[in-house]
């Protein structure tokens, strides 16, 4: 009896609970209703939602992906400073629920992997949009595995913006990552001037159509969430703010891809993340990670927003 109560009290209010890897959000009406039967016949132990699966407490969290934190090292870094960086990530202590990954030059990719933990990833800051080739000062999608990367950043603002490239050619690049094996952290973001336009969520949908007509399958996909205006400038997006475009960009999904890929992609936000905002950011619902830009550079800080995914946890 106890467990058909379970079963149909979860189906009622998970009706398409999709398998969870560590994170699950909470379920307030269920554990509610777990409560009242267990007051009423204690001989009846019915588990709540927050005592199903993890024993530290239950993560709020919309998509059922693992959260995520990149740090894009950008066109930083000396053979100096990058050693001590790898010695402060190997030396830091970072929560099992987290898929942690780092962006560095490509120059210094092999020295960061041969002496960084394998608890870290490592992802390319951009790669050419097909087989390598004669292609001067470009980096194939082949070569980064080769080298042992398993993820690359693609579209990023200060490529499409310094750079110039144009959504057409970031979705091909997309494409032809994911068809390789790699994992694509996929921006968008939109700048100062199109935000007071309103035109944040077009520049976003745009943007995110182009990596959506061109990606044969999301499950290899992080989509990062980085305004413009935020990034590098010390102007964080409010919780607020940010949340709200992470809503839009996972119904966006839902209708343009398919419920499944809405509920699985991580959503993850970019743009002026530190060791003192990341918590609050990681509270909202729909943020499932960061991109780090600035603060990744600091071994201790990085650890600390890794670490902020406790924040999403509430008390058992
Ligand atoms: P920032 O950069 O954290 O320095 O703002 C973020 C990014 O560009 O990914």
């Amino acid at each position: 009896m106890a467990s058909s109560l379970t079963a149909q009290i979860s189906c009622a209010t998970h009706p398409s609970a999709p398998s969870f890897s560590g994170l699950r959000r909470t379920c307030p009406m269920l554990d509610a209703a777990v409560s009242f039967c267990n007051r009423v016949n204690p001989s009846i132990r019915l588990v709540s939602s927050s005592q199903h699966r993890s024993p530290r407490g239950v993560v709020a969290m919309a998509g059922s992906g693992k959260f995520f934190v990149g740090g894009n090292w950008k066109c930083n870094g000396t053979k100096e400073s990058i050693s001590k960086l790898i010695s402060d990530l190997n030396s830091a202590s970072l929560e099992a629920d987290v898929d942690v990954v780092v962006s560095p030059p490509f120059v210094y990719i092999d020295h960061v992997k041969s002496s960084m933990t394998d608890r870290i990833e490592i992802s390319g800051q951009n790669s050419w949009v097909g087989k390598g080739g004669a292609f001067t000062g470009e980096i194939s999608v082949e070569q980064l595995k080769d080298i042992g990367c398993k993820w690359v950043i693609l579209g990023h603002s200060e490529r499409r913006h310094v750079i110039g490239e144009k959504d057409e050619f970031i979705g091909k690049k997309a494409a032809y990552a994911l068809s390789e094996g790699l994992g694509v952290i996929a921006c968008i973001g939109e700048k100062l001037e199109e935000r007071e336009a309103g035109k944040t969520f077009d520049v976003c949908f745009q943007q995110l159509k182009a990596f959506a007509d061109a990606v044969p399958s999301w499950d290899k996909v992080v989509v990062a969430y980085e305004p413009v205006w935020a990034i590098g400038t010390g102007k964080v997006a409010s919780p607020q703010q940010a949340q709200e475009v992470h809503v839009a960009v996972r119904d966006w999904l839902k209708k343009n891809v398919s419920e499944e890929v809405s509920s699985k992609t991580r959503i993850i936000y970019g743009g002026s993340v530190n060791g003192g905002n990341c918590a609050e950011l990681a509270k909202e619902e729909d943020i499932d990670g960061f991109l780090v830009g600035g603060a990744s550079l600091k071994g201790p800080e990085f650890a600390t927003i890794v670490n902020s995914v406790t924040s999403k946890k509430v008390a058992a």
